[in-house]
Parts: C-alpha cells; structure tokens; sequence
C-alpha cells in the first residue's frame, strides 16, 4: 500500500473520508461536499442518530452522484480540539479498518479546514493507517479474493504536502520496524530458529548496520554457559546477534538494547502442557523489538550510538537437555542451579545482559523479554512491566510510553526479593520455588548480572501477541516496545 500527501482535491475517486464534529457538525471539507451534493452528507447524518461526531465513530454512505469519488466515510473528530500525535494516529487506524472492510482499492483522507491541519496531523494519521494496514498471510494459500485486502492507494490531503512528508519519512521508517517486528515474532518456530532469525537480523546491514552473529563455539569460549545450557537440548544451534548503529559521536558511549530470543519454549524437561503451547513461538518477542527497533532508529539514521544484542535458542527436551538440578557457569562467573527449565528466559539474558556491559559498557541498557507468565496475569495485554535500578531512566521510559500509547508500569525491586533465588549449592538458583512475585523474582535474577549499569526490564509477556484486533494493529503480534523505545532514544538520546 502506498501512502502520498496531496493539497486537498475533492473530486478524488474511490473513498472520500472527510471530518464530522461532535453534533453532527461538519467540518469545512465536509461542507464544501455538502454543498457540492444538494445536502446529501447532512442528510446521512441525521439518518444514522448514533452517529454523532464522536471521535474515532465512522459511518460510510455512497457517495452522491455529483462526486466522482463512489463511496464517503464519515469519521468523528470529537470538537476537533487537542488532537495529539497518538489521537491522530489511532483515527488513521479506525479509518484503516473501515476501508479495508469495505475492500476499497483507493481512497482519499480530507479532514482540513480545523486546527488539526498540521503537518503533524496529517503525517501521523498516516502513520496510524499504515499501523492498521499490517497482514502477516504469506501461508495462507487459499485466501478468497474478499478476504485478501484491495486497499492500494491512499492519499492524505493535507495544506502542508512537504511539511506532512518530511516527517512522515521518518515515522515510515519507525513503522517499517513495527512491521519487521511483527512478522518475525508471527513466523512459525519451524521456519525461524536461532540460525535463521540471525540471517535475517544479517540482511539489516543493507540499512548500514553492522551486524555479528556469534555461534556456540564462540560463546562457549566467551563462558557463556547459561545461555548455552538452554539451548543444549536442541537440533538447532543457539546464536547470540549483535547489531550496531553508530549515528552519534565517535566515541560516545551507547545506549543498548538485549532481548529474549527464545525461537521456541517447551519448557524443556520441565516440560509446558500441550494447551496453548503453539503461543511460545512468540517466546522471542525481546529480541523482535531489538531487532525491529534498530532496523528503525537505522532507517531514520538516528543521530545516537545504539547497541542491539539478542540472544537466540530453542528450548527443548532431549536426552541431551538440561535437567533440573543441573548447574551452570555464567560469563560472569556466577554460578546457576537450574531448578526449573522452563525459566529459561533469564538464563538466556543472563549472559546476554553481562557481555553487553562487558564488551560496549553502555550509558543505559533496557532489555525486553517475554519473561514471565505471572506478567500477564498482573497487567493483563495492555501494560507491560517495567523493572529498573534508576528513577530517572523509569520516567523516561514511562512518559515514551504514555506519548505513543505502548504504557509500561513500575514494580519495585528489593534485597527481600533478590534473596529469595540464593542456592544452598550455587551462587543462585533460577526459580524462588514459590509462585509469590513471580515477575520481580526474574527481575532481581537479571539484576545480579548487570553490574551499577542503568537499566531497565520490560517484561513482555502480555503485550508481544493480542488475541484481539487495536486501532493501530490487527490481532496477532504487536510489535510492543518498537515505538516506545525508538520515542525514548529521540527524545533522551538525539537531543
Ligand atoms: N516464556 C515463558 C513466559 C510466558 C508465558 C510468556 C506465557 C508469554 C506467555 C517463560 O519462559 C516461562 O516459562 N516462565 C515461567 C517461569 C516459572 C517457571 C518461574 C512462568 O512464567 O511460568
Ligand atoms: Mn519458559
Ligand atoms: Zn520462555
């Protein structure tokens, strides 16, 4: 689908979407259709009572002959007022799935006339409709033509083409890495395991990334034995992938980013239950957002030095896998007891989270892991946990979140928590062995590996995969995190 910027041009083809107001009043493009058409828009209006201009309600009626465009759709604007980035954003997402409903082949968006006329407006709202557009359907091989989506023109008219263009640029980049992360958390853990996800990571140099991919044999002589012991049980070797974008000064000290690259998680020999185990092919969602993020802070050439690191296994039962009991050496020297295998996300960043303070010592480091099934169940799929030794990086994370509508919420770490892993037998064991604070307990397991750097977890459980369709994504993977933290490095790193 291909999305342009146009001065405003009524008598565009296909769908015409113009603004209605709370009350039903229209908006200055609406009325010059109005005019133009005998009073057929009001009359739509005042046919369909529920319809009331509310923001983000959409109504679609044919288009009266005197147009050439076939069909109008009528989108509330609220009073018009206070409508932000993210409002605008979410309104091209509900106009998105109007036209893909209807199967429209091109359509024209026109809310001028208000004070939403910015360049910001417009290039936003095309940011919201590209979001919405997202399709993950390259199995399906008996789609019917109603189901596969028409939608291939668009056209946001806006008083400001090369403003609304500049910045669009820039946020179609930031959605491209959406996208990316979209499809490889959706791919099948048969077609992307640790090697492959790594070829792809690879094909980000094109974006003028450096990109190294270290196998077990390298990571085995780095000492990383608790990222290793997970992976030891499958027929796919583990890899580590390190990405590197250096947009900032030469020298600088990054900022980095290390996800959970868990290709596919049984549990291992704490084996999971068959129900609703097809779910932990999205078990690498961390790494995704790594990935898709710097695909997008590359894309836009961030003005920022950013590490990206992920660490990629499979985790599975074996005669070679590891058992519960078994006790691994970290990087770090720090000593594991493996209670449970299938806390295995932990163990994977252990090492991923020491080596990226080893090699890059970075300013701040935030890592991303599907970590915790008690996450879900504390904030549900709408809010993702966040978890950090500095107040100062927690407010960032916090208000980049609130301003692009990715919300994260604090939970506290302390000395009560962290002792409840100490081992009778090894510096730590993986588990507390008991169910209470499940998702700080694997918080305070990450912390002992990552020195007096500042760093934040986010734990993604809930919000990698939505079994329901949002304004800005289909149902399916979400790409939580890309947009939150490319918002965070803008804002507290580019400045
Ligand atoms: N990948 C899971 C967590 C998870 C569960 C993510 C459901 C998304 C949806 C993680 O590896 C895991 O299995 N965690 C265990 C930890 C427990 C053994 C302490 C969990 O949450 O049950
Ligand atoms: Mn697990
Ligand atoms: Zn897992």
């Amino acid at each position: 689908m291909k999305i342009a910027f146009s001065a405003p041009k009524p008598e565009a083809a296909g769908a015409l979407v113009v603004g209605v107001l709370e009350k039903g009043r229209l908006t200055p493009s609406a009325t010059a259709l109005d005019e133009a058409s005998g009073g057929a828009l009001t009359k739509a209006v005042k046919g369909a009572p529920r319809f009331t201009g509310k923001l983000e309600q959409i109504q679609n009626m044919p288009a009266p002959t005197s147009l050439k465009a076939d069909t109008v759709i009528l989108v509330g604007l609220g009073n018009g007022k206070g409508i932000d980035a993210q409002k605008a954003q979410r309104l091209g997402g509900v106009i998105a799935a109007k036209l893909l409903a209807l199967g429209v082949k091109e359509a024209t968006v026109d809310l001028n006339g208000m004070e939403s006329d910015s360049a910001e407006f417009a290039a936003n709202l095309a940011a919201g409709l590209r979001l919405r557009s997202y399709r993950f359907d390259k199995y399906r091989t008996k789609q019917k033509p109603e189901d596969k989506p028409a939608l291939k023109k668009l056209t946001v008219a806006t008083p400001d083409q090369k403003g609304a263009k500049k910045l669009f640029d820039d946020l179609d980049r930031v959605v491209d890495g959406v996208f990316l992360t979209r499809d490889l958390v959706s791919e099948p853990p048969n077609v992307l395991y640790p090697d492959s996800f790594a070829e792809r990571a690879k094909e980000l140099e094109k974006l003028g990334l450096e990109i190294e991919v270290l196998d077990a044999k390298q990571m085995k002589k780095l000492g990383m034995g608790a990222l290793l012991g997970v992976g030891q049980g499958s027929q796919h070797e583990s890899r580590l992938v390190v990405m590197q974008w250096k947009g900032g000064k030469k020298g600088d000290a990054p900022v980095a980013f290390v996800g959970k690259g868990v290709t596919f998680d049984t549990g291992g020999i704490s084996l999971k239950p068959g129900q609703g185990m097809w779910d932990m092919k999205w078990d690498m969602g961390g790494a995704g957002v790594v990935t898709g993020l710097m695909a997008a802070l590359a894309g836009r050439k961030a003005k920022a030095n950013v590490v990206g690191v992920i660490g990629l296994v499979e985790n599975m039962p074996d005669g070679n896998a590891q058992r519960p009991g078994d006790i691994v050496t970290s990087m770090s020297g720090q000593t594991i007891e493996v209670w449970n295998t299938d806390a295995e996300g932990r163990l994977v960043l252990a090492d991923a989270l020491w080596y990226t303070i080893d090699r890059f010592k970075p300013k701040a480091m935030v890592d991303l892991a599907t970590l915790t099934g008690a996450m879900i169940i504390a904030l549900g799929e709408v809010t993702a946990g966040l978890f950090s030794n500095d107040d100062a990086l927690s407010d960032q994370l916090m208000a980049a979140g609130r301003a692009v509508g990715e919300p994260v919420w604090r939970f506290p770490l302390a000395d009560e928590y962290d002792r409840m892993i100490d081992s009778d037998v090894a510096d730590m064991k993986n588990i507390a062995g008991s169910r209470s604070a499940g998702s700080i307990v694997a918080a305070q397991f990450l912390q002992r590996f990552v020195k007096d750097t500042k760093w934040a977890h986010l734990d993604i459980a809930g919000v990698t995969w939505s079994g329901k369709t949002t304004p800005l994504a289909p149902k399916g993977g979400t790409g939580f995190g890309v947009r939150l933290l490319e918002r965070w490095v803008a804002e507290a790193h580019e400045k």
